[in-house]
């Protein structure tokens, strides 16, 4: 489950917590896990359900999939109850929706209004580095049948939208900050 970078040395730990309905969301964590191993940071990945706190770890990255426009009820309720730890490290934060799915014309102003809703919700509560807003899988299978109908008439498709350059891109992102802090703390080059 949890995965170490290789080597010796105090390397940077960084707690990847995710929450899951369908299972496209652990894929992402485990992307972002490991281009920061690459990077020469240690990540676990760890389904938040499964968390006690973060002690133990020096940065966070937490993601949900999204329902009903917010994140996972289990997500939300970790954050809320683990404010301080939170608040007290470098923490980053992403959601798994399905905006790719939606027809190009509407796409980007979904998009945007996501983004603003889902990070304004969380961003008072834990003041993170970064939002990522990702595109994850739509199983048709998944949806009550009418949302199937629904996305026939508005022209929306089904599949899978993980835009896999994006998410490593953010996590190099992550990776950059925290190896330069680390850098500074340490006095090192
Ligand atoms: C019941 C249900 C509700 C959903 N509601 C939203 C939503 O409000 N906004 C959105 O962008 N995606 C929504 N989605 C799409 C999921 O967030 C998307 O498929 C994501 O990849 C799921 O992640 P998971 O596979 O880790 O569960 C919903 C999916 C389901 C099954």
């Amino acid at each position: 489950m949890g995965k170490h970078a290789k080597g010796g040395g105090a390397a940077v730990r960084v707690l990847i917590g995710h929450a899951s309905a369908h299972g496209s969301t652990v894929d992402i964590a485990q992307r972002i896990a490991g281009v920061l191993e690459h990077d020469g940071l240690a990540a676990d990945v760890v389904p938040i359900r499964q968390l006690g706190g973060l002690k133990g770890y020096d940065a966070a990255v937490l993601g949900s999939a999204i329902h009903q426009q917010a994140w996972l009820p289990g997500a939300m309720a970790f954050v809320q109850q683990h404010v301080n730890e939170l608040q007290a490290r470098p923490v980053w934060l992403f959601s798994v929706g399905m905006s790719a799915s939606l027809p190009r014309p509407v796409r980007s102003s979904a998009r945007t209004a996501q983004d603003r809703r889902l990070a304004g919700a969380l961003r008072d509560l834990v003041r993170p580095r970064g939002h990522g807003l990702f595109s994850g899988v739509a199983r048709e299978e998944d949806f009550p049948r009418w949302i199937g109908v629904l996305f026939r008439i508005v022209g929306a498709r089904f599949g899978d939208f993980r835009d896999w350059d994006r998410i490593e891109d953010w996590a190099r992102g992550i990776a950059h900050d925290l190896r330069s802090a680390s850098l500074q703390t340490s006095g090192g080059v």
